[in-house]
């Protein structure tokens, strides 16, 4: 019979660490770059109402995506990851620490140091944790002021989703922000003012916590704007500014496409309308700013238009089918026609689809100056396989499309 392999023997420890309830947990690392942005894959025990599973947190970074699997799933599933995406493997159990390193032009290593003291299973279910958020509910009493926490600072009912979209959104915007070159404040404390414009801010939720994250974190005079073309809205935004006192943190009435908000570092627009993420994009385009976050809403423009490229007209004769098609391609045009206005640009989840179906962000990261002509290429192609002749964000970066 043939040997087990360095990896084989060592998802064997973990399966049996996992029945054996020893596991404390195991860090996945060195990434093989075949799953882009993957950085890391930790795993835990956790004990839920349905039974003991592995909690599975997939890190990239931009984000953190969580999956709860049985154990027999978590096992094919580090043996998957161990094949494909990972290098190298730490086991920590109460009574061994495993190591497995897959090195490219040596043998793979196989480590194994059994613990001078046994240490205690981990029992702690998964909402047990100490939870650290960016914004955390008592400490933000603009909160209460919009209605996401009651008078103690407790997150009301029915607003825990909106209070998770505000904490992720930090989350993201603070890797964001620092993989833009833009987090570091000078060594006496004091940093530029960096500029965040968040368009279509609707009630401000965003904007808050951009504003709250940045004067807390070491841009003591970060300027902050809201635009919203309700003036409802930027009445109410702009008296909870005031009341709490939030030099900095300004509103404005305005639409996307016909206001100047000069030149800001950050260029936020979430959920805008429509043809607004792409007026916002062009904005942020032609500002030259640092970064700039979407998250599309109501991709209507190019249903009309849309090609069925060969073989897909079965498949989009279906309504849904054609209208998801049609947010794929128009999100795919916009991330490609950031990548040719010099921007590296990434699409990912934002939050978890179960919050809400608007869950599709493109960050944009200004890395080159603009005009790379693969990403033009791609445009290109993309337009042609479709049909597309006009497109919103083509059209307000002067980009050519075939005729
Ligand atoms: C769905 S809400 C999202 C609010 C906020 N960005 C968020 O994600 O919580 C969209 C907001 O964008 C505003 N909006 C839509 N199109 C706009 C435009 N062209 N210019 C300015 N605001 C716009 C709407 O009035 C609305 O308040």
């Amino acid at each position: 019979m043939p040997s087990l392999s360095a990896r084989d023997r060592f998802v064997e420890y973990v399966s049996k660490a996992i029945d054996a309830k020893r596991l404390i947990k195991l860090t996945l690392g060195g990434p093989t770059g075949k799953q882009e942005h993957l950085q890391n894959v930790f795993v835990r025990p956790v004990a839920l109402q349905e039974g003991p599973r592995l909690k599975f947190v997939y890190r990239s970074a931009t984000q953190d995506v969580t999956k709860n699997v049985t154990s027999e799933e978590g096992v094919a599933r580090v043996a998957a990851l161990l094949e494909t995406d990972f290098r190298n493997g730490h086991l920590f159990a109460t009574d061994e620490n495993i190591t497995l390193e897959q090195r490219e032009t040596r043998s793979p290593l196989l480590k194994v140091e059994r613990a001078t003291v046994v240490r205690p299973p981990p029992v702690a279910p998964a909402h047990d944790r100490v939870k650290h958020r960016p914004i955390e509910p008592k400490a933000a009493p603009w909160l209460h002021s919009l209605g996401v926490t009651d008078a103690q600072g407790a997150v009301c009912k029915g607003m825990e989703a909106k209070f998770r979209q505000i904490n992720k959104f930090v989350e993201i915007l603070q890797g964001l922000v620092a993989d833009a070159g833009l987090a570091v404040p000078g060594a006496d404390g004091r940093a530029r003012a960096l500029r965040l414009v968040d368009m279509g801010c609707g009630k401000g939720y965003l904007t808050f916590a951009a504003y709250d994250w940045l004067r807390g974190h070491g841009w003591p005079a970060a300027d902050v704007l809201g635009l919203e073309a309700r003036p409802d809205l930027v009445v109410l935004t702009a008296r909870v500014a005031a009341e709490h006192g939030l030099a900095g943190l300004r509103f404005r009435h305005g639409t996307i496409a016909d206001t100047d908000v000069g030149t800001p570092d950050v260029l936020v627009a979430l959920h805008a309308c429509d043809t607004a993420t792409d007026d916002a994009i062009a904005r942020g385009v032609k500002a030259g700013a640092a970064l700039i976050v979407v998250a599309p809403c109501c991709h209507k423009e190019l249903r009309a238009q849309l090609k069925s490229p060969p073989g897909m007209a079965g498949a989009l004769k279906h309504g849904i089918l054609r209208e998801r098609y049609a947010e794929f391609v128009t999100d795919a045009l916009r991330a490609a026609l950031l990548e040719w206005a010099g921007y590296e640009s990434r699409v990912f989840e934002f939050v978890s689809a179960e919050h809400t179906a608007r869950n599709l962000m493109i960050a944009a990261v200004k890395r080159r100056p603009p005009g790379d002509a693969a990403a033009g290429e791609r445009v290109r192609e993309l337009a042609s396989l479709h049909g597309i002749k006009h497109q919103r964000l083509v059209e307000a970066l002067g980009f050519e499309l075939p005729g």
